[in-house]
């Protein structure tokens, strides 16, 4: 993976930024050049689809059970309506905004998205350099494929925050934030909505976990706590070693073998394949993760040990009832985060923007507010900003344009995000991210 560092984004670069982008597009077409990322949501993710093998696309792309609440999530956006407002000199528009006490040169943030190296080799890598070159806060995920150490080199000046998956393990919960901590990130995410895997009937039916591919688990086998536990689990099975259970010997089941083999190295110490395919310890890594990574029996009382763990501001993200959001506030946390999971937890969930204005509503300006699920272009983003957001995460488009393009595709889908939340900004007489209201909206 590459690791070459990023040029600091420019916060003045998000000025004019829509007329920039529109210009590159249309000079670049006078030479028969067209976006190689497109600007239409529906055909950004449909050329994703072409280029990522069935597998990738179905966990990218994919929600749980009849997929009604991915398709909730983008019909909730059709209940509202931008209103246009012209003749009221919008030539200077300015996207900042101030969140976690820090101006930002736009409110656009990248969601955690695990296993990027399903989309692109270089995956988190390419992410946090693409997100550094367009000033947007990343979310580096629990389920990365490259542990965050590494991400944070990618880009080192840029902002981050760290997306915790609260563990059955306090001890690797508490070792993940310290190296979130020494690492620069500006703030934890604890995804409080994933307790149990959600019934993603996409997955089952091309029965595809990544994780049992020893994919996506890079934050755990780089851990000194995980390694410790995987160790442990290897010394009592060697003490008590249960009978063999027969495996069908498959080239699918060989190739799940060379790729925890080869996502091992980082619990064996050693690069070599063939050492690599003989220890017990990938194998072994899979199955602990497995068995560590979900805690349904998590409370939010057990939320206040997480301050213990950490002096950085934390932001529940998972949010999607407006008492949940007073009770996080009573525990005491610095952000919500208000999220479905994109529709991969619960079928026929509440979409997030219909529950958005009542959680505004509650949370009164104590803590910033972040809503993601179902953003799909600059326009969704106004809509969610004049709906009470402070911040608003992008997150299955620039997945697609990982895949599409690596680095540059990412930059290009956050480039073309800020582009039209710039156009929708000036055509609804507006200047700044604050005018941002209801009175920006009409309701259907
Ligand atoms: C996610 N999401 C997610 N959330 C999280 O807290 N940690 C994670 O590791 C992941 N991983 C992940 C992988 C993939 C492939 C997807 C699509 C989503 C959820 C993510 O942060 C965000 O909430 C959703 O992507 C928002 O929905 P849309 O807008 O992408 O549909």
């Amino acid at each position: 993976m590459a690791t070459s560092s990023v040029a600091p984004h420019d916060p003045a670069a998000s000025r004019g930024i829509s007329r920039q982008t529109q210009s590159d597009i249309y000079r670049a077409g006078i030479s028969g050049q067209l976006p190689s990322v497109p600007t239409d949501p529906d055909r950004l993710a449909e050329a994703a689809r072409k280029t990522l093998n069935p597998q990738a696309y179905a966990y990218i792309a994919g929600s749980a059970g009849g997929q009604h609440t991915a398709a909730a999530n983008r019909a909730a956006f059709d209940r509202w309506q931008v209103w246009p407002r012209p003749l009221r000199d919008v030539a200077e528009r300015d996207l900042s905004t101030t969140f976690l006490g820090t101006t930002r040169p736009h409110p656009l943030l990248l969601a955690p998205l695990g296993v990027m190296e399903m989309a692109h080799p270089e995956a988190d890598l390419a992410v946090a350099r693409a997100a550094a070159s367009m000033g947007a806060s990343y979310t580096i995920s629990n389920q990365a494929s490259a542990p965050l150490e590494k991400i944070a080199q990618a880009a080192p000046d840029a902002p981050r925050m760290f997306q915790l998956y609260w563990s059955a393990s306090d001890e690797l919960n508490a070792s993940l934030l310290a190296r979130a901590e020494a690492s620069g990130c500006e703030a934890i995410v604890v995804t409080v909505d994933t307790h149990l895997l959600g019934w993603r009937t996409r997955d089952l039916d091309l029965a595809y976990l990544p994780f049992t591919r020893g994919m996506g688990i890079a934050q755990y086998t780089s851990d000194p706590v995980f390694q410790q536990l995987v160790r442990d689990r290897v010394r009592v099975a060697s003490e008590a070693p249960a009978a063999a259970e027969k495996v069908r010997i498959t080239p699918q089941t060989i190739a799940a073998g060379v790729s925890i083999a080869r996502h091992g190295a980082a619990v064996t110490g050693s690069r070599n394949l063939r050492e690599n395919l003989r220890s017990p310890l990938p194998r072994t890594a899979v199955e602990t993760f497995l068995d560590v990574f979900s805690t349904p029996s998590l409370t939010w009382n057990d939320l206040a040990r997480a301050r213990r763990w950490t002096t950085l501001p934390i932001i529940v993200k998972g949010i999607v009832h407006p008492d949940d959001a007073q009770q996080a506030i009573d525990s005491g946390v610095d952000g919500i985060w208000v999220s479905n999971h994109g529709g991969r937890q619960v079928d026929r969930s509440v979409p997030t923007l219909d529950v958005l204005p009542s959680i505004v509503e509650t949370v009164n300006k104590r803590v910033p507010v972040v809503f993601d699920s179902g953003i799909r272009g600059g326009a969704d983003v106004a809509i969610a900003l004049a709906l009470g957001a402070d911040m608003v995460a992008l997150g299955r488009p620039y997945a697609y344009g990982l895949a599409l393009d690596g680095e540059e595709g990412v930059r290009s889908v956050i480039r073309h995000t800020l582009a039209e939340l710039d156009i929708t900004l000036g055509l609804a007489g507006l200047t700044a991210i604050d005018q941002l209201d209801h009175g920006a909206l009409r309701q259907q």
